[in-house]
């Protein structure tokens, strides 16, 4: 099928580029004509594992393509997909004026039946606004409908193309059956529901996520008064399949572009419609205190941190991306810098968008150079790299061979032995 996808960031990327994989034509339009450019060059700006290749593959098929022409680009095609950013505004509510705008420019180029997929998150009742933005213009038939996207940024062309289910919300056959037949390649379960049931799927789905991260943080912090291991814990815990262990990991808190925007638009969307939803408020108020159990935990080793050098290890918000939107390991260093102290830090891929936002801190080439001379070590963020460091090595490196662990990737008994004074969360 011939698809138009609006957007070419995280989510329009790899949705254009797997939709191509799938065997759609995919025209990928965004407004941005050099962006535009070095992609149809095959030259991709987000990290994102694979997806280099997959669009250079699609790019050389012939299947995909970039543009900035927006006429030509909607009329052509029978489905077109909004996957612009809906960012958290000051309040905490979505920003949708990058999506009103892009239902706006596509009724300016309608001219026959249209399916306009929105794959950008967003409030429950957003795909009846955009249905009448559209119709301000466009007078001829058209469908909204809504596929929200269930990506983890380091994994989401797997994501996409292996997912769990995909959900289609529309307000009538004809739209969910066009809609079925593009994720046709796709072997996996297709839930059609409405339009406002599959906006709320995708809120209720991450807000559920980040509450389980935060319920095993708040364990973690119970484990550290009563001397249980978090870790056993969460394992005795998953094992129940009512359960499951996944987003069970205690550590430094859940960041990133989806988890905290999409907690308090939820928290937002209930208050507005009169419902005080008071387990987000704790969810989100224990996930912005997790960044100070690590601090704590600092200050338990070095006493004062004034004037103190210490090595962070990870600037991400997770592994596997350069992203550091709404990053744990960029608030603790600011909350380290604020105690006095001298932070030196490293990350594999994520130091030059970090340097963008840090001040006074000394961004290292390597974990190892981050470690010299450091009386602290804190891991931040969950990079198998940290794991395979020879920590004898970094040992011998650091002037007091101390370390926190915010993501309890490294074995305790191993790191006493070595002779750290090794702390972690919940352990
Ligand atoms: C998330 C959802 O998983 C995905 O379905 C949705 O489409 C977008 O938002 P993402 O934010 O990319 O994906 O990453 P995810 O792997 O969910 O991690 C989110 C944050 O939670 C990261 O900061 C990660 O470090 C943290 N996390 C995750 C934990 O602290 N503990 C866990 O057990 C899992």
């Amino acid at each position: 099928m011939k698809i138009t996808m609006i957007g070419v960031g995280y989510v329009g990327l790899v949705t254009g580029t797997c939709l191509a994989e799938i065997g759609h034509q995919v025209v990928c339009l965004n407004t941005d004509k050099k962006k535009s450019a070095r992609l149809q060059k095959g030259k991709v700006h987000i990290y994102e594992p694979g997806l280099d290749k997959l669009v250079q593959k699609n790019l050389k098929a012939g299947r995909l393509r970039f543009t900035t022409d927006y006429a030509a680009a909607i009329r052509d095609s029978l489905i077109v997909f909004i996957a612009v950013g809906t960012p958290s505004r000051p309040d905490g509510q979505a920003e949708l004026k990058y999506v009103f705008q892009a239902a706006e420019s596509i009724s300016q180029h309608m001219i026959d039946y249209k399916v306009i997929v929105n794959k950008s998150t967003v409030p429950v009742g957003t795909g009846e606004k955009v249905k009448e933005i559209i119709q301000r213009k466009y007078s001829g038939r058209f469908d909204v409908v809504s596929c929200p996207e269930f990506l983890r940024e380091g994994s989401a062309v797997t994501d996409f193309l292996r997912p769990d289910r995909v959900v289609i919300g529309a307000n009538n056959k004809k739209s969910a059956n066009l809609v079925l037949d593009v994720f046709k390649p796709i072997r996996t379960k297709k839930l059609v529901t409405n339009l406002k049931s599959a906006e709320l799927i995708k809120y209720a789905s991450n807000a559920f996520l980040a509450t389980k991260i935060s319920f095993i943080n708040e364990i973690s912090n119970i484990c550290d008064l009563v001397g249980a291991d978090v870790e056993e814990v969460a394992y005795g815990m998953g094992l129940d399949k009512r359960i499951g262990t996944s987003f069970l990991k205690a550590g430094v808190g859940y960041g990133g572009s989806c988890f905290p925007k999409d907690v308090s638009a939820l928290e937002q969307i209930a208050g507005f419609n009169g419902y005080d939803f008071k387990l987000l408020k704790a969810v989100i108020r224990v996930n912005n205190n997790q960044r100070s159990v690590v601090v704590k935990k600092a200050k338990k080793l070095l006493g004062s941190l004034r004037g103190k050098r210490i090595g962070v290890l990870g600037l991400a918000f997770k592994n596997n991306t350069d992203d550091i939107r709404e990053s744990a390991a960029i608030d603790v260093i600011r909350l380290l810098q604020k105690e006095g102290a001298r932070v030196t830090a490293y990350d594999p891929v994520a130091s030059k968008r970090a340097k963008e936002v840090l001040r006074r801190v000394k961004l290292a080439g390597s974990a190892y150079q981050a470690c010299q001379d450091a009386e602290l070590v804190v891991i931040a963020t969950e990079w198998q790299e940290f794991q395979k460091l020879d920590w004898r090595k970094v040992k011998n490196l650091m002037r007091v061979p101390q370390v926190v662990d915010g993501r309890n990737i490294l074995d305790q008994n191993t790191m006493r032995k070595l002779g750290f004074h090794y702390l972690s969360i919940g352990r």
